[in-house]
């Protein structure tokens, strides 16, 4: 039936229906990509054009998914046999192996075949418009990999409404056999939300805002990552999470290594104390203290050896040896709790007076660590501390946060119940390898005693190039990438982040734009872009706390408009 159809009269042509003034052209798939970004309904349905999604589903039951697993495996491995696959073997081999991967899925049941209709309709007044959003439409697919089709001659068998045993004829295009997951994926109000019990808020899906509660206690590591470019709110986020964790577990012990001095006045809003390590307020931690390791004091000469090769990066292998082998001996022979004028001594005692070894250590006797020399007196019984390095020269950071982070780690094992360690300006403790395998280390072992960190730096490469750093991101059980100028390759193989979404961290909003923080967050398996959003008080508490370093150089950024 083509021509002058009468109005309302429905009519068929080759490739779309048209009733009265409503023209419906449909569109199936070939062919799907091996991974769908996340959000992708959302770009290839717009909410300004109207398109309809039809799925249905018809589980195949095990016993026939098997056999049809069997099938597709045995087919596979006859072509790969024959050599005769027109130089597809990489493809084929995929299909073999991940058909017998999904038959061990779904003999455990964990995953399930179904069949599954799919198909696009596009709605459209006029014959131009929905040629065109159907070659819109077509472009979307095409453009995230999947492969489409315009069913000719076929539209009636496309567009009847789905019966109840799905036996009707259908077009080729239209039918698929997905696993449970490929089905979920294609959920078009895919709820990735995460409801954990007693969990505390992360954020607001960016999709639907539909709020995600996690309960970082309940999984494997208690440790997190965040990352982002300066201003992104990795800072902010951080203090609005521990300030939550502490709403539901007000018994949390917090202690915070604070190069920036960022969070001083925050703890302090909190009954928390600061020990700032420029000005010795709050007391002084002698970096040399047993106590760390619990009394160990091998365990002990190995972390001062780390911390010392912080503090000295240049030197010699011989020099290193030396200084090792005068640790190991101050730690055998000297005072129950050495000091740095010991271990200054024992170097000379050594040495002899003026070798390099002997005047580099005369920086904590008569030098700007002078005022590390002496015995531990800070010792806050707070359950938030932080220490504050503002103040300390650059090329000390490291130094100082490595003994701290020893002090912090002994803490932490020495104390009951929920602990958090964050580390800002995590970088700083990648700059040698020897820190960042300490820190590889703490992460490793807090779990046993309650504990977790949270790691914050600028960009995850910080920690890709070395074994200790990857090692350390791996064992971080969530990790939230806030805006990041750019993805390198590594870091979006070793997170196994889509095309899509190294695309868009670049563009993740700021703070200082929105008002909130626009963020991917990683959590185990999934994916999630989250916003992160202060309620009203959180915000000016936050807002009125942190980031008072910022009297140190750069005024505050610009108003955020914050709060809900
Ligand atoms: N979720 C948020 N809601 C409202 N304002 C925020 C949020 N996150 C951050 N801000 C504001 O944005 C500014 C920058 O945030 P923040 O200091 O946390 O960034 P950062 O990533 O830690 O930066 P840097 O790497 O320089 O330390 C702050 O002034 C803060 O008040
Ligand atoms: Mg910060």
């Amino acid at each position: 039936m083509r021509g002058s159809a009468p109005r309302n009269r429905s009519s068929e042509t080759p490739t779309f229906w048209r009733t009265g003034r409503c023209y419906r052209a449909p569109l199936l798939v070939q062919q799907f990509p091996s991974e769908v970004p996340f959000g992708f309904h959302g770009r290839l349905l717009p909410t300004h054009e109207t398109i309809e999604l039809t799925v249905e589903a018809h589980r195949i039951p095990p016993a026939n998914a098997l056999e049809l697993l069997q099938g597709a495996r045995a087919v596979a491995e006859a072509e790969l046999a024959s050599g005769g696959n027109g130089g597809h073997t990489a493809e084929l081999e995929v299909e073999r192996s991940s058909a017998s991967d999904l038959g061990i899925a779904i003999a455990r049941r964990t995953q399930e075949l179904w069949r599954v209709g799919l198909r696009f309709v596009v709605l459209a007044p006029n014959r131009p418009h929905v040629e065109a959003k159907r070659a819109r439409l077509v472009d979307r697919l095409s453009g995230i990999g999947f492969r489409p089709l315009i069913p000719r001659y076929e539209v009636r068998e496309t567009l009847v409404p789905p019966g109840l045993s799905g036996t009707e004829p259908r077009p080729s295009g239209y039918w698929h056999t997905l696993p449970t997951d490929g089905l979920a994926a294609l959920f078009p109000f895919g709820d990735e939300t995460v409801m954990e019990p007693k969990g505390t808020l992360l954020g607001l899906a960016l999709s639907d805002a539909s709020p995600v509660f996690f309960d970082r206690w309940s999984h494997a590591s208690y440790s997190w990552g965040l990352f982002g470019t300066t201003g992104s709110g990795k800072s902010f986020a951080a203090a609005l999470l521990l300030l939550r964790t502490r709403w539901l577990r007000p018994e949390t012990s917090i202690a915070i290594l604070d190069p920036l001095g960022e969070y001083s006045a925050w703890v302090e809003s909190l009954g928390g104390s600061v020990i700032r390590v420029a000005d010795g307020v709050g007391g002084r931690l002698n970096p040399l203290d047993p106590i760390t390791t619990g009394g160990d004091r091998r365990e002990k000469a190995a972390r001062v050896g780390t911390m010392l090769r912080a503090l000295f990066p240049s030197l010699r292998d011989e020099e290193a040896a030396e200084l090792d082998a005068a640790v190991t001996q101050l730690y055998e022979r000297g005072p129950e709790v050495p000091t740095l004028k010991d271990l200054r001594d024992r170097v000379a005692e050594r040495g002899g007076p003026l070798s390099r070894l002997t005047t580099l250590l005369e920086v904590f006797r008569s030098g700007s660590l002078q005022q590390l020399d002496g015995p531990t007196t800070a010792r806050p019984g707070e359950t938030v501390v932080s220490v504050d390095f503002r103040g300390v020269p650059d090329d000390h950071l490291p130094f100082h946060l490595t003994y701290v982070l020893d002090w912090a780690y002994g803490r932490m094992a020495d104390r009951t119940g929920p602990k958090l360690l964050l580390v800002d300006e995590a970088h700083l403790l990648a700059r040698h390898s020897a820190t960042e395998e300490f820190l590889d280390r703490v992460v490793r072992h807090v779990r046993h005693f309650d504990a977790g960190l949270m790691v914050l730096t600028q960009s995850p490469d910080d920690f890709l190039v070395r074994p200790a750093g990857r090692s350390l991101l791996r064992n971080l059980y969530a990790t939230a990438f806030l805006r990041l100028p750019q993805v390198s390759a590594e870091a979006r193989e070793f997170f196994g982040l889509t095309p899509a979404e190294s695309e868009w961290l670049p563009k993740a909003r700021l703070p200082r734009e929105t008002g909130y923080t626009e963020s991917l967050w990683r959590v185990g398996e999934l994916h999630l872009p989250l916003a992160i959003v202060a309620s009203t008080p959180e915000f000016e508490f936050l807002e009125a706390t942190l980031g008072h370093s910022r009297s140190f150089g750069e005024p505050p950024a610009s108003a955020p408009k914050g709060g809900l």
